[in-house]
């Protein structure tokens, strides 16, 4: 059985609809049914699956199925080398997803714990009381320099930006491109293909340098780094090579700073709008940390409420809202019928605020990830990290970052949205917010 359509127009069908307001379209696509078939003009259809069942089918049980869509991963890799993240092929993404696992076990990240509360310490601390913070800009910077030094030990500083600003450029490049109709191809030399080239070749210099100077110097500095340099697989001694640290090492930064930056934006906004889950949440540092030193991770275990705060949010502003597979080859699922070359939306922002699943899903109710609540909750009603073989690999890093950051700037200060209106969401590849959410440091803590 083909899923139910949505409504279109002839030829463009459901192409302006979407460009009109990507949000709303996809959650609306969601509430039209578990799974809808849209038409993204003439040539391009895709299935929007908002449904825990079939999602897990797609990522777990028939993984091997659904690699990520070619098109995008086509579109993402602009002149950049191979790397795990871009690649459609099984075997190929299997044995680079074993290489690098190790290095994100949690024993292995846990020694990054003290460069996490003290980058996040020392942003705090420079924030004077009535100052105004771009907190977009500010949580990109931070987690930007987190991920630096904890893979490669580099103090990016004044690269920082630049490497930043290439990561932007390149994203909103490609989003614009993903959701167009037509694009001119990569190698007319129009201005924006010859910006972007020339942010994306930079980036490389610059991750080259870093990678080829401690393959050449042969240091050992603790650091991610060091851990995929030494990776190999036991069967074969496979190991990357140099070019293929530089590209995983690319993919490993622009996956790991935006995301866990964007979490952190809307985190305190929404505690900026609910003054007593922020209370809830201080008391909470207060009683288990104190005032007076940072958190450290055998503190983590008794700060339930702290990741609550954090899975709510992932909830309501998962900064990966949808992502892409094709089918490789035909499949059922239940009375589906899924052709090979099938296009699929993981609708994942549609499905957390779905209130087939939740109730009140628009509400802000960190109450909901409390164990009792989440015992009989379906595995893939919440996949902020996707879930299956393909799940983030940086889940705990990122839950880890969070759980340290957020409290460690609580301890120091509190921030305030003077806005009337509420800020407005901007979907790319992740969700960012229009301007990057503008707060004041109120108090001095
Ligand atoms: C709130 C924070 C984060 C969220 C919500 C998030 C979400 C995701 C999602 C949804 C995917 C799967 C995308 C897909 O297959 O279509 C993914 C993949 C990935 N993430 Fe994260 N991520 C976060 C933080 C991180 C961090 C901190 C790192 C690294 C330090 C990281 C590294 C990666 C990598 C390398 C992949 C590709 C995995 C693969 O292809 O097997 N992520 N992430």
């Amino acid at each position: 059985m083909p899923p139910r359509r949505r409504d279109g127009v002839p030829v463009f069908r459901d192409f302006l609809s979407y460009r009109a307001d990507p949000l709303h379209f996809w959650l609306s696509s969601g509430q039209l049914a578990p799974v809808v078939r849209i038409g993204l003009g003439p040539f391009l259809e895709y299935w929007v699956v908002t449904e825990p069942d079939f999602l897990q089918h797609i990522l777990q049980k028939n993984v091997k199925n659904y690699p990520r869509e070619r098109r995008l991963s086509r579109l993402n890799r602009l002149d950049g080398p191979e790397l795990m993240f871009n690649t459609d092929n099984w075997e190929e993404w299997l044995w680079r997803r074993r290489l690098m696992q190790p290095a994100f076990h949690r024993q292995q990240i846990a020694r990054f714990a003290e460069i996490m509360t003290e980058e996040a310490g020392r942003l705090a601390g420079s924030w004077q009381p009535g100052q105004a913070v771009n907190l977009g800009y500010a949580m990109k910077t931070l987690t930007m320099r987190i991920i630096g030094r904890t893979m490669f030990s580099a103090d990016v500083g004044a690269e920082t930006d630049e490497l930043q600003e290439t990561y932007e450029l390149a994203s909103a490049f490609t989003f614009e491109r993903a959701s167009s109709i037509w694009v001119p191809p990569l190698w007319l030399p129009t201005p924006a293909n010859r910006r972007v080239k020339t942010a994306v070749s930079h980036r490389y210099s610059l991750l080259r340098r870093l990678v080829e100077g401690r393959l050449a110097s042969g240091e050992v500095k603790g650091d991610l780094l060091d851990t995929l340099i030494g990776a190999h697989l036991e069967e074969n001694g496979r190991s990357f090579s140099s070019e293929d640290l530089v590209g995983e090492m690319g993919g490993i930064v622009f996956a790991g700073h935006e995301t866990t930056a964007l979490t952190m934006m809307w985190l305190f906004y929404l505690l900026s709008q609910h003054p007593g889950i922020e209370a809830r949440l201080l008391a909470e540092v207060e009683a288990v940390v104190g005032m007076a030193r940072p958190p450290t991770l055998d503190d983590l275990p008794q700060m339930p409420y702290t990741q609550q705060v954090i899975s709510e949010t992932l909830r309501l502003y998962p900064p990966v809202y949808v992502t892409l597979r094709e089918a490789d080859a035909d499949d059922e699922f239940g009375d589906y019928h899924i052709a090979k070359g099938t296009h699929l939306v993981l609708n994942i922002r549609g499905l957390h605020r779905d209130p087939r699943y939740w109730d009140n899903p628009e509400q802000f109710n960190p109450d909901r990830f409390a164990p009792e609540q989440t015992k009989n909750r379906h595995n893939f009603a919440f996949i902020p990290f996707l879930g299956g073989p393909k799940k983030c690999i940086g889940d705990s890093f990122a839950m880890m970052e969070m759980q340290l950051v957020v409290p460690t700037i609580l301890q120091q200060r509190r921030l305030r949205y003077g806005l009337p209106a509420p800020p407005v969401e901007k979907p790319g590849f992740v969700m960012e917010a229009e301007g990057g959410i503008e707060m004041r440091v109120i108090s001095h803590r």
